[in-house]
């Protein structure tokens, strides 16, 4: 790139001190109303940018990539799922596409221990018994849940979060299963007393809890499957902070309805921000507004880390966080 400041695009508002620091180095375009851009928004900035900072509420599939200027070198995703951007398109065009891999680690494993410990712990229910006005004290049988010390915790997807969820689950005296398309090093399988199941299948029959933190690829879509979810016990639990597309949703809330399982905490949902009625409708579930990442800490750390990835790469170097790597 020459001389001039890159032009990026971004398409959400963004923390303040982020889109500061924005204003100094780039030649940038913020979303001031934070409005989610149309078709024809996202098109008009991947004609105009040098870079684009899109987040997992844009559409950047093979047709917007079409329209592309020859300018456009960088996606600079604000996040770390880019199952939103049609990844293979990116390459062939020779655009990068980098995420922000580490920024929101913390936060999404918390959220996802605070989803095993509300649903088998029944939180919604007690918090709403008690604001009805109708709780008539404490009693032996009343508000019983299910304890989590020694209950069998499934980890679907053993990476940077599925570990911080297991590190999480084990201090509660979890005890730590997991998938995974590689198996963790004995080391580390020893530090987390992780037990490795090649087979999916098998581990979901054994579970108590089964918590996802797989990325959704063309190869996880609908990893629970109707098939796949009929194999958990009836008294177990499934916790999503992944991505909605991961499970067929409309077989788990025919399951969660019928009582063929027991509950389920989700932040993720399959067409976001529509949720479906009947997943409403359910008792059994605690489900929350894709909130996993949204500390001020971790959005200032994804700001971070897509400022660290545009500048190294206008700078002419390989960014630390390439999902797509393109030929410069
Ligand atoms: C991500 O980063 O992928 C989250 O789901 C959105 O913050």
């Amino acid at each position: 790139m020459s001389n001039r400041k890159p032009v990026v695009v971004v398409t959400r508002k963004l923390p303040e001190p982020i889109e500061t620091r924005m204003r100094e180095l780039f030649d940038v375009h913020l979303n001031a109303d934070d409005h989610p851009f149309d078709r024809s928004e996202l098109i008009e900035a991947v004609r105009t940018a040098d870079v684009l900072v899109p987040t997992v509420t844009d559409r950047i599939d093979a047709g917007v990539l079409s329209q592309s200027g020859p300018a456009l070198r960088l996606i600079a995703n604000f996040g770390v799922g880019v199952d939103h951007i049609d990844l293979a398109s990116a390459r062939m065009r020779g655009i990068t596409v980098t995420n922000t891999p580490d920024a929101l680690t913390e936060d999404t494993a918390d959220i996802a221990i605070a989803l095993i410990l509300a649903v088998p712990r029944r939180l919604q229910a007690g918090a709403k018994l008690l604001r009805s006005g109708e709780w008539s004290g404490w009693s032996p049988t009343g508000m019983l849940g299910h304890r989590l010390s020694g209950k069998r915790l499934g980890v679907i997807g053993m990476g940077r979060i599925g570990q911080a969820v297991a590190r999480r689950a084990k201090a509660f005296g979890m005890v730590i299963h997991y998938h995974n398309r590689r198996r963790l090093s004995p080391e580390v399988e020893a530090d987390l007393g992780a037990t490795y199941w090649e087979s999916l299948d098998q581990m979901l029959a054994r579970m108590d809890v089964v918590t996802l933190h797989c990325p959704h690829t063309p190869a996880t879509f609908h990893l629970l499957s109707a098939r796949r979810l009929a194999l958990l016990p009836r008294h177990a639990y499934l916790v999503n902070c992944a991505r909605g597309e991961i499970v067929d949703e409309a077989a788990l809330t025919r399951m969660l309805a019928r009582g063929d399982l027991a509950g389920a905490g989700l932040d993720v949902f399959t067409r976001e921000p529509e949720i479906n009625p009947a997943l409403l409708a359910l008792e059994n579930v605690v489900l929350l507004p894709h909130l996993a990442s949204a500390t001020h800490e971790g959005r200032i750390d994804m700001g971070e880390a897509v400022l660290v990835n545009i500048k190294i790469f206008t700078a002419g170097h390989p960014p630390p966080d390439r999902v797509v790597a393109a030929m410069l």
